[in-house]
């Protein structure tokens, strides 16, 4: 028998990629101020993903704009380049793409050696098979639900079943590591990404492109139900 117990209320993380870059800091305080539980920092490498965002030296400043965990997604190849320098920026947690990884459990183990809390990703086409040897090294499963490049995509069909999926396998694996869903996340399907499988909830578009940041999140967390078994 799988072990049940319920999640919380999901956590909301607004994605800043949506944000106004050219006031980012006043952007995440006022998320913070809204009600976000994370803020989730997208960085993109122009290689890994075609467009190029962020780096250490931005994470650095958001840190100081809010005491919330930054939950860092590095969309770039090597990421084990990077891991040292994002942590000491202030990240919390870092999570790395299956596919841009050639040695997954070294990626892993040198976040956590680092200070920060391992995540593993990955992009709709990838089968869920490939995270299945991680799991027991991992804090966050990210289980994208558009392909990583850009904000504001339309949430991939497919998606919810691979949240079933991931729910699933924490089950049999009987480890312990938090569900994200990240793109194309918005009221109307936030209910359904947390009774599949998610107990993270990554929003852009549906946090900063509207004008009430505070009702924005609560839409969000309301439009999921408040505890759902967990099988
Ligand atoms: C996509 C990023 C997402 C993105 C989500 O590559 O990983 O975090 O910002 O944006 P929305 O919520 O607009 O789909
Ligand atoms: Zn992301």
């Amino acid at each position: 028998m799988p072990l049940r117990y319920y999640t919380a209320v999901p956590l909301i993380a607004p994605s800043i990629l949506a944000a106004d870059f050219g006031r980012l800091g006043d952007e995440v305080a006022a998320v913070t101020a809204a009600g976000a539980d994370w803020i989730h920092v997208d960085v993109m490498d122009g290689h890994f993903v075609p467009p190029i965002t962020i780096g250490p030296a931005v994470v650095r400043g958001i840190r100081k704009a809010t005491p919330l965990p930054l939950d860092v997604h590095l969309m770039i190849e090597h990421p084990e380049r990077q891991i040292d320098e994002f942590v000491k920026a202030g990240a919390d947690r870092i999570t790395v793409h299956v596919e841009a990884c050639a040695d997954v459990p070294a990626v892993l183990d040198a976040i956590r050696r680092a200070g920060a809390k391992p995540g593993l990703s990955l992009n709709p086409p990838t089968s869920m098979e490939a995270v299945r040897p991680f799991l027991h090294l991992i804090d966050l499963l990210l289980v994208m639900s558009v392909n990583p490049g850009w904000g504001g995509q339309p949430f991939v069909d497919g998606s919810m079943e691979r949240l079933s999926t991931a729910r699933a396998m924490r089950g049999e694996s009987a480890t312990r590591f938090h569900v994200e869903v990240d793109g194309g996340i918005y009221p109307h399907n936030a209910a359904a990404a947390v009774a599949a499988g998610a107990d993270v909830l990554v929003a852009g578009t549906a946090v900063f492109k509207e004008h009430d940041y505070a009702a924005a999140i609560r839409a969000l967390r309301e439009g999921a139900p408040a505890a759902q078994p967990v099988a």
